[in-house]
């Protein structure tokens, strides 16, 4: 018997899989790992496995389900709250996801193309006024794409240093405690605001739910809200992310980022290597509802499934070289995003903002750099998203 790979675990480097994970790749598509409480489930690892067990009605999302995988000890003391989206099956979630699909189109998407870019440049404009030296997460990667969910969704951006904080305990609060506070403050919050969206309605995409699902009874006041906070914090805290780790690991390729400022229309191709290669959201979570028969084993009815996003978008069956970072190789199908029913809703806007925001800092600031050593730069640990904690540049 081979010891079992405890999951999650915290990266050696921030643009790399955990070493520890080395015994989980390149050979068995799934194999057993051991998770904080001591449970064993199954993680899958192999690229084709993913996509086919994503796509899988017997392998269920629902996280109200007592054998529902739990990767940490927050996770499991919220696991009985009212998730929308990820945290349910159809029909319940497509309905969910239905009402919200008319605001995440491509077309709906490139149309807030010039506001993603106004403020970019507005947040680059404020930096190089106070340089020559900034704090990149607080001064560039979280105000991005928090005033680009606040405007769609029609929340106060005046609001961010709230929601932006509780988005940080929930998602890594040191305490269960933490945690739950922080969900009920961001609950709180949302419904306040859509109780004064009912009377007195703006613009955004809260607004039009309100006039149109909430007012007409297709919806309740707390679905809306759960809807309302999943879009706020997963709106935010992963595109963050990518504009942090995307920064930090182009400023440690200089031979590619040499390329892609040589050939700026790379840019769209680069951000989605850039997906694949540092897989923020590593770990999506599932529950068996019946017999499955993949790679060799059969999951049964109540196993913990979990999906390992860095080590599948590193199988070298799919990706040439896996650890390098290329902007040649089709870097498309990664499962960075999720694939099936729940495949991340907002990617068309995630990818906007990345190549709005890294094209922009790259081009506007030609001698961007770190300006502390690399290995001094703290980054996440491995039990939430991925990205930098502080990105300290100069140029
Ligand atoms: C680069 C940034 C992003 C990354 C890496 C990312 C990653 C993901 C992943 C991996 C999933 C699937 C999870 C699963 O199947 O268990 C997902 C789902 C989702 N994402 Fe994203 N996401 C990003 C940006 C966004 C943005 C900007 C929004 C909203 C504006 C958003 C909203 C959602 C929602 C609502 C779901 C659930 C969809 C469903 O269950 O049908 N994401 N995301």
């Amino acid at each position: 018997m081979s010891e079992t790979v405890a999951f999650p675990q915290d990266r050696t480097c921030p643009y790399h899989p955990p070493t520890a994970y080395d015994p989980l790749r390149g050979g068995r598509p799934l194999s057993r790992v051991t998770l904080f409480d001591g449970r064993s489930v199954w993680v899958v690892t192999g690229h084709a496995e993913a996509r086919a067990l994503l796509s899988d009605g017997r392998l269920s999302a629902d996280r109200s389900n007592e054998a529902f995988p739990s990767p940490t000890k927050r996770f499991k003391g919220l696991q009985n709250r009212r998730t929308a989206l990820l945290g349910v099956d159809d029909p319940e979630h497509n309905t969910q996801r239905r009402m919200l699909i008319p605001s995440f189109t491509l077309k709906r998407t490139a149309a807030l193309r010039p506001a993603i870019q106004e403020t970019v440049d507005r947040l680059i404009d404020a930096m190089v006024a106070r340089g020559p030296s900034a704090e990149l997460v607080n001064d560039f990667a979280l105000p991005v794409p928090s005033m680009v969910i606040c405007a769609l969704l029609g929340v106060p951006y005046r609001d961010h240093e709230f929601f932006e904080g509780a988005s940080r305990r929930l998602l890594r609060g040191p305490e269960l405690s933490d945690v739950e506070a922080a969900r009920d403050q961001i609950n709180g919050y949302l419904a306040d605001l859509i109780e004064r969206k009912r009377t007195d309605p703006g613009e955004g995409l809260l607004d039009e739910l309100v006039a149109t699902r909430l007012e007409t009874g297709e919806t309740d006041v707390e679905e809306l809200v759960a809807l309302a906070a999943i879009l706020l914090v997963a709106g935010h805290e992963t595109t963050a992310n990518m504009i942090s780790l995307g920064t930090f690991t182009l400023l440690s390729h200089p031979e590619q980022l040499a390329e892609l400022r040589a050939d700026p229309a790379l840019i769209s191709v680069a951000v989605e290597e850039l997906m694949r290669f540092l897989s923020i959201a590593d770990g999506m979570l599932r529950v068996a509802v019946e017999d499955i028969e993949i790679g060799g084993v059969t999951i049964r009815p109540d196993d913990g499934v979990i999906f390992s996003t860095s080590v599948i978008n590193r199988d070298a069956a799919v990706f040439e070289q896996p650890d390098a970072l290329d902007w040649h190789r089709s870097a498309r199908h990664h499962v960075a995003f999720g694939f099936g029913v729940h495949q991340c809703l907002g990617q068309n806007l995630a990818r906007a903002e990345m190549e709005i925001a890294l094209g922009t800092l790259f081009a506007r600031l030609p001698g961007l750099r770190l300006a502390a050593e690399p290995d001094r730069i703290p980054f996440r640990p491995g039990d939430t998203i991925q990205g930098m904690i502080e990105l300290p540049v100069a140029w």
